[in-house]
């Protein structure tokens, strides 16, 4: 880890060097290179441990994200929930299913269920859930629709170049913070002219330099 770290801290100070050296113009050709987007990871579904569906408990269901993701708001990370938490249901419901014979063991065991993870970002790019969520930035604009999702697969590249063209421009994905988790939410005005609102009330301003997201 501490080797990777130090590696890429090195690759982005020699950039950042490389960008001032040239001035502008050299920094616009920099931008162009390392702007270019690469989708690799986009439907990126890996198989989870337990026929666990989004489609059926937040869709049909209607439970909200953070009654499991519920450090989403307040932390950096949006914790998987703990094996009691689907518990609180499933001592009830279809007690005796296979599909939940995991989740049984795990509960008895203790052990935690192997989920896979599905979303990466290197070790040197900084993100926060927090900042995004309380900002009025919705699941929906970096995870998709989720709950329509059987199974969760990545919809969005996650590269820098994506990150950046929304914090170039934010707007059009800002909303009512209370809204972040309807993921079906359709304004009924224009939503860059809501989002700009926001951004003013809010004094919204997303990094764009370097140590923004490289810290
Ligand atoms: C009943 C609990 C529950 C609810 C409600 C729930 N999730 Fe999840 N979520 C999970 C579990 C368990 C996983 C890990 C297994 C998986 O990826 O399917 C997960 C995984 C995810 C992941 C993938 C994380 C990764 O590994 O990168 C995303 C994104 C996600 N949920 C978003 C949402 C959104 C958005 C909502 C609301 C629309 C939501 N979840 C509602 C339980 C829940
Ligand atoms: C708020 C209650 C609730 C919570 C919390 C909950 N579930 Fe469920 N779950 C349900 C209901 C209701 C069904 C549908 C039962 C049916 O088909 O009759 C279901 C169905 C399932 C099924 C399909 C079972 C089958 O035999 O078809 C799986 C697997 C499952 N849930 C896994 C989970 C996991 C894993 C968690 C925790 C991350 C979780 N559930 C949390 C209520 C809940
Ligand atoms: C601005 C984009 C963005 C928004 C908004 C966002 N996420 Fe994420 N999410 C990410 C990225 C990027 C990762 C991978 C983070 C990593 O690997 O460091 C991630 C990872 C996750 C994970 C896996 C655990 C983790 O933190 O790595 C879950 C669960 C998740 N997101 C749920 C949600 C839910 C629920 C919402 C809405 C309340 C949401 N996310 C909003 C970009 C976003
Ligand atoms: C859809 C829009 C959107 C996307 C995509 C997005 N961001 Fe942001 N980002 C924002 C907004 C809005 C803020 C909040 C700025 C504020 O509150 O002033 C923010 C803030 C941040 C901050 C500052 C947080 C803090 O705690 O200081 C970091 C770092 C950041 N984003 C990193 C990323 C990274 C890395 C990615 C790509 C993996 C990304 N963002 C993708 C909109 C976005
Ligand atoms: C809004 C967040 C954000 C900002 C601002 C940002 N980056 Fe990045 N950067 C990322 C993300 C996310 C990745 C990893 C994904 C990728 O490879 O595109 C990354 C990757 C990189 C890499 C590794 C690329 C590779 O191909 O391995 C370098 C070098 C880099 N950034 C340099 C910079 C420089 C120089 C700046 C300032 C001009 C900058 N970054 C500003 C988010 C950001």
């Amino acid at each position: 880890m501490a080797a990777i770290f130090s590696k890429t801290s090195d690759v982005v100070l020699k950039i950042a060097g490389a960008l001032l050296g040239l001035g502008v113009v050299g920094g616009i050709g920099a931008y162009a290179w390392i702007s270019h987007p690469r989708n690799l990871e986009t439907g990126y579904t890996p198989e989870q441990p337990v026929k666990y569906s989004h489609k059926l408990h937040a869709g049909n269901m209607g439970m909200d994200c953070t009654y499991c993701h519920y450090t989403v708001t307040k932390a950096a990370y949006a914790a998987i929930p703990t094996t009691e938490v689907c518990m609180n249901c499933h001592t009830k419901v279809k007690p005796n299913s296979a599909k939940l014979e995991l989740v049984r063991d795990s509960y008895k065991t203790g052990n935690p269920i192997p989920w896979v993870k599905v979303h990466f970002l290197p070790d040197y790019v900084y993100f926060n859930h927090q900042a995004h969520v309380t900002a009025g930035v919705s699941c929906v604009s970096c995870h998709g629709r989720v709950d329509q999702m059987i199974e969760v697969k990545q919809v969005q590249p996650l590269n820098m170049a994506w990150c950046l063209d929304c914090h170039r421009n934010p707007a059009p994905n800002i909303r009512p913070a209370e809204l972040v988790t309807k993921l079906d939410w359709k304004p009924d005005r224009d939503a860059a002219e809501i989002g700009r609102e926001i951004i003013q009330a809010k004094n919204i301003q997303p990094p764009v330099h370097c140590s923004g997201c490289h810290r």
